[in-house]
């Protein structure tokens, strides 16, 4: 891009400056955004901002999010919460063995005073769809989601509709129930561009938590609209990435790849991911340019869930974060040691 030549050859030394198509209005309706939005979740979801600023990225960069943690830790409260203050359309698909694919794109029924069949949309027609316990389907109905998440489109009996946007799936998983489920296929996994583990909270979480939920809470309110949302995604695509930068994070990347313990490191899709989440992570915090730090702290959410293991390494209970973490330690930031 023309525009950006005059930043690439130093990394960082954007900072401070701002980028050519991205003026300081929309640096800082970015960052009031994204901190609303964090401020608004946070009233019914007791736990980290960086958990809701995740979703939010992940929603600026077009991308899913596959959200796992034991029961009752509060995997749909926070995604119902993050939905409800995007102040997008929602629906919500309860995953369970008996799930067809049509009770998820939709089925033709008959309109008799038509004289015709007409397509009856399925949950997926929305804004922000909860795939709520997505292990819990089979293979070829968790697969009717595919098509949806990479296209975002659904073909029904033949008939391809495009779905609204923005447009994204906010799908839960529990990591310990085996019996029943059905874990993902790798290229349905390949799909999410990040997941979210959600941990214990903490005893001062836990404490804010039943003083909060002892009295009633105001329902949560849309802080802004799909329109901002698309903004949002757009603006996203104008912030600025050192080539240092890009080196790097497609050596993290490749890091995965070239592993031990790895018997299938990330796709270029990863990457590309990567890439995008970074940018919206950096515009939410009103910057026109990536740091380092966005790559480092989007690198395991969006890289280690699609690692496939060697048996041994399995074993040895490693697992994808570690993979990540190992290629973070070791893999040099350019822009950094250069300046350093
Ligand atoms: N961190 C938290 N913040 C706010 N509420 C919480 C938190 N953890 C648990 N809760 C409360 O616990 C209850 C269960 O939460 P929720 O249904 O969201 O969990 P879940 O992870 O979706 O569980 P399941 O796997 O059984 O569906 C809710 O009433 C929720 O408000
Ligand atoms: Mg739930």
């Amino acid at each position: 891009m023309p525009a950006e030549r005059g930043m690439e050859s130093t990394g960082t030394s954007s900072q401070g400056q701002q980028s050519p198509s991205l003026g300081r209005d929309d640096l800082e309706r970015s960052s009031r955004l994204g901190d609303a939005l964090c401020r608004e979740v946070a009233k019914r979801y007791i736990g980290p901002t960086d958990n809701t600023r995740l979703l939010l990225a992940a929603l600026a960069a077009r991308g899913h999010v596959l959200v796992e943690g034991i029961p009752g830790i509060a995997k749909t409260t926070l995604i119902k919460t993050f939905a409800a203050a995007a102040g997008c359309r929602f629906s919500r698909v309860q995953f369970t063995p008996d799930l067809l694919p049509t009770d998820i794109t939709g089925t033709h029924v008959w309109n008799a005073a038509k004289n015709q069949f007409e397509l009856h949309e399925g949950p997926v027609f929305a804004q922000i769809v909860l795939a709520d316990e997505i292990n819990r389907a089979p293979a070829k109905t968790q697969s009717a989601l595919l098509e949806a998440m990479q296209e975002q489109q659904v073909t029904v009996e033949g008939d391809t509709r495009p779905l609204p946007s923005p447009f994204m799936v906010l799908a839960t998983q529990n990591p310990i129930e085996q019996e029943g489920t059905y874990p993902l296929p790798e290229a349905q996994i390949d799909r999410f561009l990040a997941k979210l583990l959600l941990g214990y909270p903490t005893p001062q979480e836990e404490e804010r938590m039943i003083t909060t939920y002892g009295s009633p809470i105001a329902p949560t309110e849309a802080i802004c609209n799909p329109d901002d949302i698309i903004w949002l995604q757009r603006t996203a695509e104008k912030v600025h990435v050192s080539d240092e930068l890009r080196t790097y994070l497609l050596s993290l990347v490749q890091h995965t790849r070239s592993s031990r313990h790895v018997y299938l490191g990330c796709s270029p899709r990863a990457g590309l991911n990567l890439l995008f989440a970074s940018r919206a992570l950096a515009l939410l915090q009103g910057r026109d340019h990536v740091l380092p730090d966005d790559v480092k702290s989007l690198a395991i959410p969006v890289l280690a869930h699609r690692i496939i293991l060697v048996p041994e390494a399995e074993l040895e209970g490693i697992n994808g974060a570690h993979v990540v973490s190992e290629g973070l330690q070791t893999v040099p930031v350019f822009a950094r040691t250069r300046r350093g």
